[in-house]
């Protein structure tokens, strides 16, 4: 049998405990399936004197995590402390200077960083993993990276931020407004600790700009990506895409075009009754397709003390199995920078109006859109009590440009009460 693996363990918030209950509760069953003891040498955290609920007394204890990264007797460093900067990134720079293995779900200081660190990691032959990083238990970076690893990936989108989706859920069928869901969410813990980070789309296009990077073979490019968060929906679009049948979602997609590489996180209607429209509550959801297996869709917890633990610990059993996949499935260095597509590829959008109820309104409206060439499929015009007429257009597939020209140009015909609102319609 050989050495146990070390590991330590820095940040014992609701990830670090969880993996060490996992590694206290599940210990004989991880070493019957990897061959390999799994140990913790030492741990850190900002206070030691916190009950965190678990036995600590076994362990060594670091107030630094550098100086718990560089120790002796740590074979694997575990990031569970987050932050893009700060002591996360310094203490998986400095285990990395010193030879260890890193597993972090971090994916703040991925989607940042994760260049620079998986190159400086393969440059020693050493693994830098994150399966915990993207959609919690949902097991996608194993997925995309050895499951799938013979297609050419044509897509991957999904719902990857619970909190978003758990909002947009209790709009829909509570009838609560954004503001009231919002506080809900808080309420319940679900917020991060600068919740623009959830409702912003940032925490959901970290983790699908890595998810792009292993399908393309491509330079993680957070900054490329187009970010919208949920802010803005209210629950009158919840209400009126939900009579045309569709959901409202904050939808990640992400595909390489011949202009570049789309990287989209915006709130999307998508079928009703497609998976990702069925998706409810703090679930997450990636569906990922390739040009041979066709669509997998991966549904699971996104969030949480088990979920992302047991995708720590599928990190933690691979190395103490000898399996080591370079971090975005291919060399780092070989990764290429690729261009942000100038724009979204066509689709068909929602516009939501509210004008006038004065003759020849209508008119005005079909003109702008035919002018920038594009076609209505349905339309629809609801009861009003008063002049202010809602009216809800779907349009055929359109140029994202053609759409931004048209919703310029739609408050020039003076028969807008408010801005138009349009959201694109995925095809799922
Ligand atoms: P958390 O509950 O806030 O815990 C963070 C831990 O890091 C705490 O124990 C804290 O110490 C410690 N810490 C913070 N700054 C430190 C410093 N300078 N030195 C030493 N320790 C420090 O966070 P979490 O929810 O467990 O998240 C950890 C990581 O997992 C983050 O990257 C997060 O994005 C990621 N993640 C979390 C979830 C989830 O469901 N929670 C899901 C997926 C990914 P104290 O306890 O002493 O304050
Ligand atoms: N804030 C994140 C979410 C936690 O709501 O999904 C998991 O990354």
């Amino acid at each position: 049998m050989e050495r146990p693996l070390r590991l330590a363990i820095a940040g014992l918030g609701t990830v670090g405990t969880g993996v060490i209950k996992m590694i206290q509760n599940n210990g004989a069953l991880i070493e019957a399936r990897t061959g390999r003891k799994v140990t913790i040498s030492a741990v850190s955290a900002r206070s030691r004197d916190k009950d965190r609920g678990v036995n600590l007394a076994k362990y060594a204890w670091e107030d630094d995590p550098v100086a718990l990264a560089k120790r002796e007797d740590v074979d694997v460093f575990v990031e569970l402390m987050g932050g893009s900067d700060g002591p996360a990134k310094a203490a998986t720079e400095a285990a990395i200077a010193a030879g260890k293995d890193v597993v972090t779900a971090n994916k703040a200081l991925l989607a940042l960083h994760g260049q620079e660190l998986a190159e400086a990691a393969e440059d020693k032959n050493l693994v830098l993993r994150f399966e915990a990083a993207v959609a919690g238990g949902i097991p996608i970076i194993k997925s995309l990276t050895e499951g799938l690893a013979g297609n050419q990936i044509t897509r991957v989108m999904g719902v990857m931020n619970g909190t978003c989706n758990y909002i947009l859920t209790r709009m829909e069928n509570a009838g609560l407004t954004y503001e009231e869901a919002f506080a809900e969410a808080d309420g319940l813990g679900y917020l991060e600790a600068d919740p623009q980070l959830d409702v912003g789309g940032i925490d959901a296009g970290h983790k699908l700009a890595l998810l792009s990077s292993i399908a393309f073979g491509t330079k993680v490019d957070f900054d490329g990506m187009r970010l919208e968060g949920i802010g803005a929906v209210t629950i009158e679009d919840i209400k009126r895409a939900a009579d045309l049948g569709f959901k409202i979602k904050l939808l990640g997609v992400a595909r390489m075009t011949g202009r570049g590489l789309e990287q989209r996180m915006s709130p999307c209607l998508v079928p009703a009754s497609s998976p990702l429209g069925q998706l409810e509550g703090g679930t997450n959801m990636v569906v990922v397709e390739g040009d041979h297996v066709g669509q997998i869709v991966l549904r699971g917890a996104g969030a949480g003390e088990g979920p992302t633990a047991s995708a720590v610990l599928s990190d933690i059993c691979d190395i103490a199995r000898g399996i080591r996949v370079a971090t975005f499935g291919q060399p780092a260095k070989t990764l290429k920078a690729a261009p942000p597509a100038s724009a979204a590829s066509a689709a068909c959008y929602y516009i939501r109006m509210t004008l006038t109820d004065k003759p020849g309104a209508l008119a005005k409206i079909a003109t702008v859109l035919g002018d920038n060439g594009i076609s209505i499929d349905r339309m629809r015009q609801y009861d009003h009590p008063d002049e202010a007429a809602p009216v809800l257009i779907v349009t055929h597939k359109a140029a994202q440009p053609a759409l931004q020209e048209a919703l310029a140009a739609l408050p020039q015909t003076g028969v807008l009460m408010s801005p138009p609102v349009a959201l694109r319609i995925e095809d799922v």
